[in-house]
This record gives C-alpha cells, sequence and structure tokens, in this order.
C-alpha cells in the first residue's frame, strides 16, 4: 500500500481514517476504534469541529478546567484553562488564593497598538520613493475605506501609515510600517486585507512587493499586572530571606538565558492555558512574548521583583494581541462558554487576566524553587497519571494516594509500591 495519496482532502472521513489505518496501520482496527470513539456524538458539533481546519479525522481532547478565587482589580475571576500540564491549574488556584488575602492582583493596559507591513523591494531614488508615498499617502487610507468601516465605527482603524527605509539591514529593502487599532479583535484578517489593498495602491512599476503581513511582534500591545504586600506577610518564617531570592531568582534568569526560557515557559503554562481557552491564538501570543523578552539584544525574564521600604512587588509585562471578537472565540463553544465565564470581556480585560495568570504561575514557580524545590508539587500532580498508566484498579489507586500523602514521589517508588500490591 502507498503511504502518498491524491485527493485526499476530498476523501470524506471515514475514507480518510480507512486510507490511513491501510497505510500506516496494517489495517489495525483498532486504531480505527480509536479515532472513532473520539468523535461527538452530537453530529451538528462535529461538523462544527471538523469544519475549524481540513483533512479532521477526530478530536484531540485536552483538559478544559478552571481556576477559581483569583482578585483582579477588585474584580472576582474563575479563570478558564486549557492545559494538560498537571500542576498548572493546582498551581495557579493556590497562588490566586494566596493573592486573595493580600490585596489581589492590579492589571493595566499600557497599549493596544498591533502592526502590519507592506515588505518592497526598491532600487531607484530614496527621494523619488518618498515622494511617491507622500503622493499616494492619503489614498491608501482611502482605498481601505471598505475594510476599515466596521472597525472605525468600533473606535479602531489605521492609525498611522509609515514608510520606512531598512536598507541598512538588506539592499534595496523598504517597507510600509502600518499601525492599527483593532479594538476588541485580534485583528488578523482585518490587518492582512488592509495591507493587501494598501499595496496593491502603492505599487509601481520599480517597486516590487515582497509580502504583505501583520506581525506577530507587538511592543506596544502591551499589558502590566502586579502583586505586592509586605514582606512579612509573604511566608510565615524567614520572610526576608525568601522574598530576597525572588528577587535573586529574576536576577538569575536576566543573567542567563538558560535559566531565562525556562523562567518564562512556566510564565507561559498559564498564558497559554488561557488563551487557548478563550478560542485565542497561542502561537502567536508565543512568538511576541519571546521576542519581547529578548528586546533589548538579551534573552531575559518577563517578570521583575523588588523589596523596597519593606514592600515586596512582583510584575509582569507582556505583549498580548488578543481578541474577544471573531476568530474562534465565539465560534468555538467552549471558548465562547469561556468568555462569558469571564463576563465578557473587553480584549483589554482579557489582556489583563491572562497577564494576571502568566503572573500567577511564575509566582508558584519562583515560591516552589526557592523553597521546597519544583518536584515535590508536580510529582504529586503526576501521581496519579503514573499510577493510570500502570493500570491500577479504582482501590489500588486510592491505596496508593493515601501511601505517598507523606512520601516522596519517584517514578520508580510508584511502581515498586504498586508491584507490593498486585
Ligand atoms: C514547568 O512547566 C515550568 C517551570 O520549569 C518554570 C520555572 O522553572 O520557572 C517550573
Amino acid at each position: 500500500m502507498p503511504k502518498t495519496v491524491s485527493g485526499f482532502s476530498k476523501f470524506n472521513k471515514l475514507e480518510k481514517i480507512n486510507w490511513l489505518v491501510s497505510a500506516f496501520f496494517n489495517d489495525d482496527e483498532n486504531v480505527k476504534d480509536i479515532l472513532i470513539q473520539y468523535w461527538n456524538k452530537n453530529e451538528v458539533l462535529q461538523d462544527l469541529h471538523d469544519d475549524f481546519i481540513e483533512n479532521t479525522i477526530s478530536n484531540f481532547y485536552l483538559p478544559y478546567a478552571v481556576s477559581p478565587n483569583f482578585i483582579i482589580n477588585g474584580r472576582e475571576y474563575a479563570i478558564p484553562m486549557t492545559i494538560e500540564e498537571s500542576s498548572v491549574v493546582a498551581a495557579a488556584s493556590l497562588v490566586a488564593k494566596f493573592w486573595s488575602t493580600r490585596g489581589g492582583f492590579k492589571a493595566n493596559v499600557i497599549s493596544t497598538t498591533k502592526i502590519g507591513q507592506v515588505h518592497f523591494m526598491y532600487e531607484g531614488n530614496k527621494a523619488e520613493l518618498e515622494n511617491h508615498f507622500n503622493k499616494k499617502k492619503e489614498h491608501l487610507y482611502k482605498v481601505t475605506e471598505n475594510i476599515t468601516k466596521n472597525m472605525r465605527k468600533r473606535g479602531g482603524g489605521i492609525l498611522d501609515i509609515e514608510l520606512r527605509d531598512k536598507t541598512s539591514e538588506l539592499e534595496n529593502y523598504y517597507q510600509l510600517h502600518v499601525t492599527f487599532e483593532t479594538v476588541d479583535s485580534m485583528g488578523a484578517n482585518f490587518i492582512n486585507s488592509c495591507l493587501e489593498a494598501i499595496a496593491d495602491e502603492f505599487k509601481k512599476e520599480d517597486i516590487q512587493i515582497v509580502m504583505c503581513i501583520l506581525s506577530n511582534y507587538v511592543p506596544e500591545c502591551l499589558v502590566h499586572a502586579e502583586v505586592s504586600c509586605k514582606v512579612d506577610d509573604l511566608y510565615a518564617e524567614n520572610s526576608e530571606v525568601l522574598a530576597q531570592k525572588f528577587v535573586q531568582a529574576i536576577q538569575i534568569a536576566n543573567a542567563e538565558p538558560h535559566r531565562a526560557v525556562t523562567h518564562n515557559k512556566g510564565i507561559m503554562n498559564g498564558v497559554d492555558a488561557v488563551v487557548l481557552a478563550t478560542g485565542n491564538d497561542f502561537r502567536a501570543i508565543e512568538a511576541g512574548a519571546h521576542a519581547f523578552a529578548a528586546r533589548n539584544g538579551k534573552y531575559k525574564s518577563l517578570t521583575n521583583a523588588t523589596i523596597e521600604n519593606g514592600i515586596f512587588k512582583f510584575w509582569i509585562e507582556i505583549p498580548l494581541a488578543l481578541g474577544t471578537v471573531g476568530g474562534l472565540t465565539k465560534l468555538h463553544p467552549l471558548s465562547k462558554l469561556s468568555l462569558e465565564l469571564l463576563e465578557n470581556p473587553s480584549a483589554k480585560e482579557l489582556m489583563e487576566i491572562i497577564a494576571v495568570a502568566g503572573l500567577a504561575q511564575n509566582f508558584a514557580a519562583l515560591r516552589a524553587l526557592t523553597t521546597t524545590g519544583i518536584q515535590k508539587g508536580h510529582m504529586k500532580m503526576h501521581l496519579t497519571n503514573i499510577i493510570k498508566q500502570l493500570g491500577a484498579s479504582e482501590e489500588e489507586k486510592a491505596f496508593l494516594i493515601d501511601y505517598f500523602e507523606h512520601k516522596t514521589v519517584t517514578h520508580n517508588a510508584v511502581v515498586e509500591a504498586y508491584n507490593k500490591l498486585v
């Protein structure tokens, strides 16, 4: 059976599965069963999911959880999170509770500007190009009027169009650098449509348009979130030393990119989980956040901490281009529900909530790392996964969870304890 195929996208779902199972799984019926068992019995819902992407053959479940007790700017939230990593939601919930008795989280959006660029090559005289741009500039707005009409009604649109000379970085390379306000939508399609219309109007025979595309690097779509309390209120014992370790942990991340990447990965555990649960694009958020972390030429922490006059302050600044309308946000029933759970936030409010989720994760990670170590909590959460892998019965599971209540969980220790049981 050949392992390549033509016209695959035209096959219906069962035909696709049959082909796949024949070509790659020796006609193993079990594979077919696994794929089919994840189909939703509600056909309308399944059709909806089938149509999100091409060649859908099944659904891939991720847990959908909530993390309650977050207080953000004085409002109470239960934050929806979609993630497979066992300790993330538990950590978020603990930290939410912890800060809820210390004034909660404060967050504010610093800016909301998004960016798109028309990249082009031009070999001619720069003054002539500038002339052409200045003459055309008004028209460049005009040709987008149809596209921007609704956005303008909502308070958004094109903020500015700039001609940028990039020839010092690449011979003959210029760009139209366009800034946008997209209000409550992430705005990717809106931005790209505007850029293509602009490029069409701007082009002339000696301008070679290479491409038009939004940028996922959005340092001016920025949100700040923070917590603070008296150093003495942070821990029951040794508070001063442990608070200091927090500050040192961030200094280490700033000094050492190997640590900074892991440090920021922990932040993104919280960020991505909410981004995903609200139907936003986590790849865009990831790319933008990491570029921001390296904005000064060295990859550094997205969070910061200080101790001043006996006050511990811990904060994050992170670019988040998000939408609460458009895209998948209202189309996927669970994203819609997530947004309802968050009381239908504006994109700005969602930026604040997600920045808080990232900050909370980092607080949880640094607190564990600088005290007990990460494995204690992590392995406790992972215990049920190991028990499941071993195929333990409900009774054995209950015994093992009880047995490890006050013992160190390692994979070997669980296997040994289980083997003694069976
Ligand atoms: C694990 O997913 C995340 C951490 O490694 C983050 C960190 O080290 O700060 C615990």
